[in-house]
């Protein structure tokens, strides 16, 4: 894909403008090969850090780098002509000042062609959101379950049961829309809260484990597609079990290699014809 054709397609506009509207389909993606199949069906594309889980085997998304996430990132750009492409910025990256989250914002957005980056946090993040989106770098914010809070938070839990909770996610929500962030990605959050929090606040709410309350929705496609079966959570609708038919396939083909089946006569070179 040319990056002149990665230029046209859903814009951060676009998603911005959907508020209250279609519900926007988002999904993630960290290969060429992937993204192809899902562009032309979703309005957004994240090159998620759960590629950190669901690619290199990582119990947590901790371990994921910024080298990591671009080259990724330029391998999905490859495969994306129709939806909005957006990079996680991954731990350790951006929180440390909005200075050093411009740069890393900068890299991914200059070296990928993605149309914008992703940050978890709130409240405490709503500087640095306003630095990176007055500065051309437009973001997508995360609250709720953030997994790079992980050992922060005591572990993957629902959000927004405790009333306090509840009170701190909405003024999370309400810092980060008025900080200029194109959206919001709401993970793990009761029902009632995200339906609150949708109400609030001028921007797209993407829910994941959040209610169809929310703009849109997200889902890790591995998750959907039954490719990943390591831990579903229980806000996952399995669409398919690719998994199950890989192993079939596999043992197919390992049968026909041992009964000297395969290769047959349609797969052999022969000599060369005589001219
Ligand atoms: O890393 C990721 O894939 C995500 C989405 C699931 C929201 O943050």
């Amino acid at each position: 894909m040319s990056t002149a054709s990665r230029q046209r397609g859903i814009t951060i506009r676009d998603i911005r403008a959907r508020k209250g509207g279609e519900p926007i389909v988002c999904l993630t993606a960290y290969s060429t090969p992937m993204a192809r199949f899902l562009d032309p069906h979703v309005d957004l594309l994240l090159v998620g850090d759960s590629m950190g889980n669901v690619v290199y085997g990582m119990e947590t998304t901790l371990g994921v780098t910024l080298d990591m996430m671009i080259a990724h990132g330029k391998a999905v750009a490859r495969g994306t002509e129709h939806a909005c492409l957006i990079v996680d910025l991954p731990f350790g990256s951006y929180k440390e000042s909005p200075q050093v989250a411009y740069r890393a914002g900068a890299r991914v957005m200059a070296e990928t062609g993605a149309k914008g980056v992703k940050l978890e946090g709130g409240v405490e993040m709503a500087e640095t959101i306003r630095f990176l989106a007055t500065r051309g770098i437009p973001v997508m914010a995360h609250i709720g379950l953030t997994p790079q809070s992980l050992h922060a938070d005591g572990g993957y839990r629902a959000h927004g049961r405790e009333a306090d909770e509840a009170t701190r996610l909405m003024a999370d929500a309400r810092a980060i829309a008025e900080a200029g962030a194109f959206a919001v990605v709401v993970e793990g959050t009761v029902e009632a809260v995200a339906r609150d929090i949708t109400a609030a606040i001028p921007i797209p709410t993407i829910g994941i484990g959040a209610s169809a309350a929310c703009d849109g929705q997200i889902l890790v496609t591995e998750d959907i597609l039954g490719l990943f079966a390591d831990f579903t959570p229980k806000f996952v609708r399995r669409y398919a079990e690719l998994g199950a038919e890989v192993a079939k396939a596999v043992q197919a083909y390992a049968e026909d290699v041992r009964a000297r089946r395969f290769p047959g006569p349609e797969h052999l070179f022969g000599p060369k014809k005589p001219s």
